[in-house]
């Protein structure tokens, strides 16, 4: 019956964001603007004791999507069953799902823009109406099974907003968008994993190693695994400014954050289409990555810090990406 759940299948990563992830939204740090809007919604449900209303959240990769739906759960103190778009392959696991659900329980589909169409159909009357409607058996034998659901809470999540279809998106009654962390709010979560895991970290060194984080935290936790790691071996096992510098630079992590595959997007674009415009398939092929993790994971951070443009007719790089790689920018190359 769980089959469709991930919540068993915990690797390495996942069990440490576990042990990492916040239970309150008081404990959650940075999206300010969403936990202040749940603040109000989760309270209001509670009083009236109902069910929340659906929640759809938006953004790149690693920064707590995942967490905040436990962290809504938690808040309402509901269980949270836990599954992704992909893993629903038929209408009839999803049924399953929704009938294993108790009243007011939160279900978390991750990456929700992945599930196919026949599922999504049977979540329409689910998520309006707490009901669906089933066929069972086939041709003239089939008959319509109506089936009641108790009221629940559906918080979906995904990479992409314009992925969506219409009325799917429009059944969701919160909908919040999940920005980049700040250096200072990344900062407090690498001394909040340090702490948990008595990690000796100067206050320097949790700052440089939040500036260099794509402001992601999952990539901050993973960073200060490996600058531990260096620590430990190359020095007395406190990480300083020093030694997370060095680190970094050893994994390929430059000044700006930008990760071996960020700066070899750049270099592709500025060496090979003299900065653009380049078609993001193109870029992807050339770079030998998934066109999907270019677009969800390397790109949305590189626009926002400046690098790269997005134009009509491709993606250009700026004149701040030529300066960062120290390769000299004329106008001919706009
Ligand atoms: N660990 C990872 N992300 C976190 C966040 N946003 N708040 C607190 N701890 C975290």
């Amino acid at each position: 019956m769980t089959r469709f759940l991930d919540s068993d299948v915990m690797g390495d990563e996942e069990l440490v964001e576990r042990t990492l992830r916040p239970q309150l939204l008081r404990e959650y740090i940075g999206q300010d603007k969403i936990k202040e809007q749940l603040k109000i919604f989760i309270e209001a449900a509670k009083l009236r004791d109902e069910s929340l209303d659906h929640v759809l959240l938006f953004g790149p990769p690693g920064l707590g999507k995942t967490t905040m739906a436990f962290v809504i759960a938690n808040e309402l103190g509901v269980n949270l069953k836990q599954t992704s778009g992909p893993a629903i392959e038929k209408a009839g696991d999803l049924v399953a799902i929704l009938n294993d659900l108790e009243p007011g329980d939160v279900l978390f589909i991750d990456e929700i823009h992945r599930m196919p169409m026949a599922v999504e159909e049977v979540l329409y009357s689910a998520m309006e109406d707490f009901y669906i409607d089933i066929m069972i058996g086939s041709g003239d034998s089939s008959r319509s099974v109506h089936l009641e659901l108790p009221p629940f809470t559906l918080i979906g999540a995904t990479t992409r907003a314009g992925m969506l279809s219409n009325p799917l998106r429009a059944r969701f009654g919160i909908t919040g968008h999940m920005e980049y962390y700040e250096v200072a709010d990344l900062c407090d979560i690498v001394e909040r994993t340090s702490a948990i895991f008595e990690m000796e970290i100067t206050h320097e060194a949790a700052i440089e190693l939040a500036r260099r984080s794509r402001g992601t935290p999952r990539i901050a936790n993973r960073l200060l695994k490996r600058v531990r790691d260096y620590a430990q071996i190359m020095g007395d096992g406190v990480i300083d400014e020093l030694m997370t510098d060095k680190a970094l630079t050893m994994l390929d992590v430059d000044s700006e954050g930008l990760d071996y595959v960020d700066q070899k997007i750049l270099r592709t674009m500025i060496e090979m289409y003299q900065g653009g415009p380049v078609g993001l398939g193109t870029l992807s092929v050339n770079i030998a990555e998934e066109r999907e993790t270019v677009e969800d994971m390397y790109e949305p951070y590189l626009i926002q810090k400046g690098f790269i443009m997005r134009t009509r007719s491709g993606r250009v790089a700026t004149p701040k990406a030529y300066e960062h790689l120290h390769y000299p920018f004329s106008q001919d190359n706009l």
